[in-house]
């Protein structure tokens, strides 16, 4: 008895791997009257703390449904998530509501989610703290509103701000509580281009000067190449990853500028899950005229080759 109850708690608590977060096999299938919906199918993901990271991929391919996930807002069909060594599906709701108020903030596309429209600027970014020391929530509250350029809107009521200004003051109080990790929906996607490039690099001093793990959903590509890391789902798998080449972000440091291209930025890898799988995308297929699902493989010269089947 003892014996399994150490089992329940190992299961319970150990990390699958030293990642910060951990998600194996994960999957979400949707049922509704008529169909079903497999929006995850198997996704494999490791994020490190103090990853400054973004998802990227086409309508529908899971990326809202893996990040709800990871705030703790919504349960896998089959598959683990840890975070910090946790298995977030095994906690209790008050571990949960603890885990939604500390551990993640979060960030939505529609900014008329992220505030309540009768609270000024100020009481928006005191309200999740609540419960806590009404002076140093006050003081913290106005660091924030610093930190994100708006001091001069402490009093205004979020209507009267623009939309990029009421997503900087939801990232403002997606950190009220200093969460470990921030996860943003399409930060940008309701901006112009110049308050855009500003949330951006906001993410990026944040990231840098408070250590948060920072994930963030996007279609927009410029958002993408400013991160270190860009993973692509696609059909609810992550597909490929690009990983920012250090000798760009070097450049990016020294001039600040944005004239490298895209392709420049970041060198890209297949992901290979843990049964050893990869993923040919269309374009790999059609440049070595594979049309079937038969390939050869072999390795020669320390490489594995793939090649169409005679
Ligand atoms: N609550 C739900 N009920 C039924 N199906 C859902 C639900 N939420 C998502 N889906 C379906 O799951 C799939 C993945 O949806 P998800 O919202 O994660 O996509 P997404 O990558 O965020 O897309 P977008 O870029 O358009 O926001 C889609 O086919 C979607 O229709
Ligand atoms: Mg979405």
């Amino acid at each position: 008895m003892k014996h399994k109850m150490q089992e329940e708690i190992k299961e319970k608590t150990e990390p699958v791997s030293d990642s910060l977060i951990s998600c194996d096999s994960l999957v979400k299938i949707y049922k509704t009257d008529e169909v079903e919906v497999m929006a995850l199918q198997g996704l494999e993901l490791e994020v490190k703390q103090g990853e400054l990271m973004a998802i990227i991929g086409k309508s529908g391919s899971g990326k809202s449904t893996l990040l709800n996930m990871l705030g703790g807002l919504e349960k896998s069909s089959a598959g683990k998530l840890y975070v910090n060594g946790k298995d977030l599906f095994a906690m209790s709701e008050k571990e949960l509501v603890n885990y939604r108020k500390y551990t993640v903030g979060f960030v939505w596309q529609k900014s008329a989610r992220n505030l309540f429209s009768y609270m000024t600027v100020l009481e928006n970014i005191e309200a999740p703290m609540y419960n806590q020391d009404k002076h140093k929530c006050r003081e913290w509250a106005l660091t924030l509103l610093e930190r994100v350029g708006l001091s001069h809107k402490a009093d205004v009521f979020p209507d009267q701000l623009s939309g990029g200004e009421q997503q900087r003051v939801a990232i403002a109080v997606a950190l009220a509580n200093r969460p470990q990790i921030l996860l943003a929906d399409e930060p940008t996607g309701a901006v112009d281009s110049k308050t855009s490039n500003m949330i951006q690099d906001m993410f990026r001093s944040l990231n840098e000067e408070m250590g948060i793990t920072i994930i963030i959903v996007t279609h927009d590509i410029s958002l993408a190449n400013k991160v270190n890391r860009v993973v692509m789902i696609s059909d609810g798998k992550i597909g490929t990853e690009k990983i920012m080449k250090a000798e760009y972000r070097k450049k990016m440091d020294e001039l600040e500028s944005d004239s490298f291209s895209a392709e420049d930025s970041h060198e890209e890898y297949s992901v290979l899950d843990k049964a050893g799988r990869v993923q040919l995308n269309q374009e790999m297929l059609e440049a070595v005229g594979i049309d079937s699902n038969k390939v050869k493989i072999c390795v020669e010269d320390g490489k594995v080759i793939i090649t169409k089947e005679n």
